[in-house]
């Protein structure tokens, strides 16, 4: 059995989507396990391009089976509008898309608590992408939550009304308006009838999987430094990221993980707030404008920064990277030299990421090397060794520092722009 974990190295946005559609041709199983429709993965094949938020992006290879797992949290109404835009693409996902009834539900208060909480914290916000992901992890642990399977039984109309109750009052102190209790239900009612052919249990189904030595391809959403716990909390996001979340996500046991991809972008970028040690603040140099990338979910300019090596070694030490899809080589030609962070040093010391929390993290100082830029354009490469010798070295430089092989190299965002090693 292959079980490959798909995740990111630094804050998110690193190529996942792109990586997971060109992985899934040898994949039984295409899964999603953790975050929402927090995640915005883009995809451009022969349907088109597309920016997918729930589906899994391996979707489009047609003989493979779509499972959205419990550890997601879904609003209905994006699964649906995502569902309808690949069938009318001609993806076909009917009867091949499987959403766990265990997921938990983004509720309408979920998103206006989101909002309200970050307005409520001005300049201290965490700069969500407002779709209620916060709220709903947190109803989630608290036992507030609301599931799919709850609908089988009356305890969704149960709950609902007892969490408006609780959540109307809280709404209201915050100055948002109250939710009506029929107009919720009558809501959801209507998106469970039209999602209710793809909800199914999927134990038996992953655990006949892997008894029949399937492959199984898991996309991570957020990155590893936006995980709750190994990410710079609080400017994290509300789900595990790293790939033990797979387990809990869709009842994989950990020890049946065979392969962790950790796909790194050429250089660094965030969106929301945070540390981010490589950040370039100069609008007017090139390196920002080369970077310059905005965001598939809700359009924000991304904040840009030089490559973090200290972030991608600690990212590989944590998830066990196996081995590294490198994306966006090609965006940093043109450059005559490229800065990369080597070491962080807090008060002349040499510290590691794990030493320091989100406010030791503002503040280290990134030890650079200057590396020698090219300037051939090298999107058409198809080898390695087609690549310009001074981008053959930056690659080495990823690898020897992450102790884990780059297998594929990014040099365009479609599909086939990519090398394999
Ligand atoms: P994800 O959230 O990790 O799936 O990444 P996003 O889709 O949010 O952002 C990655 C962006 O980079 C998208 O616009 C992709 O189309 C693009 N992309 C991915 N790989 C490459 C690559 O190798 N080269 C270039 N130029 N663009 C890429
Ligand atoms: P993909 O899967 C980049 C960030 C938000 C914010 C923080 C918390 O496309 O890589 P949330 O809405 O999750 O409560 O916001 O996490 N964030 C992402 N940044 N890519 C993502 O997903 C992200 N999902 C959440 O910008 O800083
Ligand atoms: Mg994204």
């Amino acid at each position: 059995m292959t079980v490959i974990a798909v995740i990111g190295s630094q804050w998110g946005d690193e190529g996942k989507g792109k990586a997971v559609d060109f992985l899934a041709e040898r994949a039984d199983y295409v899964a999603r396990f953790n975050g929402g429709n927090n995640a915005g993965h883009t995809v451009i094949n022969e349907y088109g391009a597309f920016k997918i938020h729930l589906v899994p992006s391996g979707i489009f290879a047609k003989n493979a089976v779509g499972l959205i797992g419990g550890g997601v949290v879904i609003d209905p109404a994006v699964l649906i509008e995502e569902i309808e835009m690949l069938n009318k693409a001609g993806v076909g996902v009917d009867g091949r898309l499987w959403v766990s009834p265990r997921s938990h539900l983004i509720m309408p208060y979920h998103k206006i608590l989101d909002g309200l909480y970050e307005d409520a914290k001005g300049a201290g916000a965490t700069g969500t992408t407002r779709r209620g992901i916060g709220p709903v992890f947190a109803d989630k642990v608290s036992y507030n939550g609301i599931r799919w399977s709850d609908f089988a039984s009356d305890a969704f109309e149960s709950r609902l009304q007892m969490q408006l109750e609780l959540k109307n009052k809280i709404i209201l102190a915050l100055g948002g308006e109250a939710l009506k209790y029929e107009a919720v239900r009558d809501e959801y009612r209507g998106y469970y009838a039209k999602l209710k052919p793809y909800i199914r249990e999927l134990f038996s189904m992953v655990q006949d999987g892997l008894k029949a030595d399937k492959t199984f391809l898991l996309e991570q959403a957020m990155g590893t430094f936006l995980d709750t716990d190994w990410g710079t909390y609080p400017f994290v996001t509300a789900s595990t990221t790293i790939p033990s979340a797979a387990s809990a996500g869709l009842g994989i046991p950990p020890r049946y993980i065979t392969n962790v991809v950790g796909v790194t972008k050429a250089y660094t970028t965030r969106v929301g707030a945070g540390p981010m040690p490589t950040e370039i603040h100069d609008t007017d140099s090139e390196a920002y404008k080369n970077f310059g990338e905005v965001a598939a979910t809700t359009g924000r300019t991304r904040r840009v920064g030089w490559l973090d090596l200290e972030l991608i070694k600690t990212a590989a030490q944590l998830s066990g990277m196996t081995e590294i899809c490198l994306t966006k080589l090609d965006v940093l030609s043109g450059l005559k030299e490229i800065q990369v962070c080597v070491e962080y040093k807090l008060n002349g010391e040499t510290v590691r990421y794990a030493d320091v929390d989100a406010y030791g993290l503002d503040k280290v100082a990134c030890v650079y090397e200057t590396v020698p830029g090219w300037s051939e354009d090298i999107s058409k490469a198809k080898s390695f060794d087609e690549l310009p010798v001074n981008a053959q070295k930056y690659v080495k430089m990823v690898e020897e520092a992450a102790g884990v092989p780059v297998r594929w190299i990014g040099v365009g965002p479609a599909r086939d722009e990519t090398i394999r090693r």
